[in-house]
């Protein structure tokens, strides 16, 4: 690193995901990014690749690619993608031990070389891996959060946007849960310029759009056949990386460390949050029908399962 010079953010992972958020990053200005992998050469050349596409985006901002974690020194917002996907054959319980196995050694990394900054999980599966990284980092839990709520509303932004013919910037949208899955949409909270679309389309037809959204990883998968979604998930990132540097304290659904809102604690789950410059300066507590409340228990005890499934494997 040349001598002197201060990175914003260290991407930890520098594959579709971890090279896609320092794109988006560089290409908004937020500040030089730092990408680490274990491979080496695959980050200094993303790196490389990316800081001479400065000239012609327009940006300054530039990368440096590294295998050595005392680069990350004195970044503001760390960004863990490390780790890898389920494969075939692979249970979920595999999945944790996989990747919780690489997010125990990334935090011992982050806990010694950038102590004082908010840390943002993509790994998978996402509100295990994120209880993981608190245990292991030891940081106040608003420094700990995860990114999955950005992304699965975007999808649900985009899909509404695509059935009623409007702007994707007119539509609003706020869910809860689990990533994937375990997701808990609210329909009622999901609006186009302020109307709520319960009052524009059929129950049907938002059901269809949600149920897409819920398998919104899986079909994108099934299209590609090698890897998953990185696009979506790395512009996802760097909203919330935009959010943090620039303290903007907008309400983005995240997952976040519950201490007894929602009536739950000691569990991550996806929550609307106040994302700003200390990371998750509050969590918000939206009133619930029954069912939506079941549905997010239901998401949570999920989470509680893979917590235990740490504990199981000893990485806890
Ligand atoms: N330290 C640093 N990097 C690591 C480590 C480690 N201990 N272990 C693996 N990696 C790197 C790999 O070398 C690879 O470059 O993590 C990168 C993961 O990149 P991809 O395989 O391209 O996966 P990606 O599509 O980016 O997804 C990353 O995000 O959305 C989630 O489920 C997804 O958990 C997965 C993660």
């Amino acid at each position: 690193m040349p001598a002197g010079k201060r990175f914003s953010v260290a991407c930890i992972g520098a594959g579709n995901v971890g090279a896609t958020v320092a794109q988006y990053c560089l290409d908004m200005e937020l500040g030089d990014v730092v990408l680490v992998d274990v491979v080496e050469g695959l980050p200094q050349g993303k790196a490389l690749d990316l800081t001479e596409a400065g000239p012609v985006r327009g940006y300054s901002c530039v990368a440096i690619g590294t295998n050595d974690y005392s680069d990350i020194a004195g970044c503001d917002v760390v960004v863990v993608t490390a780790g890898l996907p389920r494969k075939p054959g692979m249970t979920r319980l595999d999945l944790v031990e996989k990747n919780g196995k690489i997010i125990s050694e990334v935090c011992e990394n982050i806990g010694r070389y950038a102590p004082e900054s908010v840390v943002i999980i993509v790994t998978n599966p996402l509100d295990v891996m994120c209880y993981l990284a608190l245990k292991r980092l030891g940081f106040p839990p608003r420094r700990v959060v995860g990114m999955a709520g950005i992304l699965d509303s975007a999808r649900l932004r985009s899909f509404v946007a695509a059935e009623l013919g409007v702007s994707m910037k007119n539509v609003d949208t706020m869910l809860l849960g689990s990533h994937g899955d375990q997701m808990v949409p609210l329909p009622r909270y999901t609006t186009v310029s302020g109307v709520p679309i319960t009052q524009l389309m059929p129950k049907e037809r938002i059901d269809a759009l949600i149920k897409r959204t819920r398998e919104g990883g899986g079909e994108i998968v099934a299209l590609l056949k090698t890897g998953s979604a990185f696009y979506a998930p790395g512009a996802s990132v760097a909203r919330m990386v935009q959010c943090i540097l620039h303290d903007e304290r907008q309400i983005v659904p995240c997952s976040a460390y519950l201490t007894g809102q929602y009536d739950m604690k000691d569990v991550y789950i996806g929550v609307p949050v106040r994302l700003g410059k200390g990371g998750v300066e509050e969590i918000l507590e939206l009133e619930l029908t029954d069912e939506e409340y079941a549905a997010l228990k239901a998401s949570a005890d999920d989470v509680r399962e893979g917590i235990e499934g740490l504990r199981k494997i000893g990485l806890l």
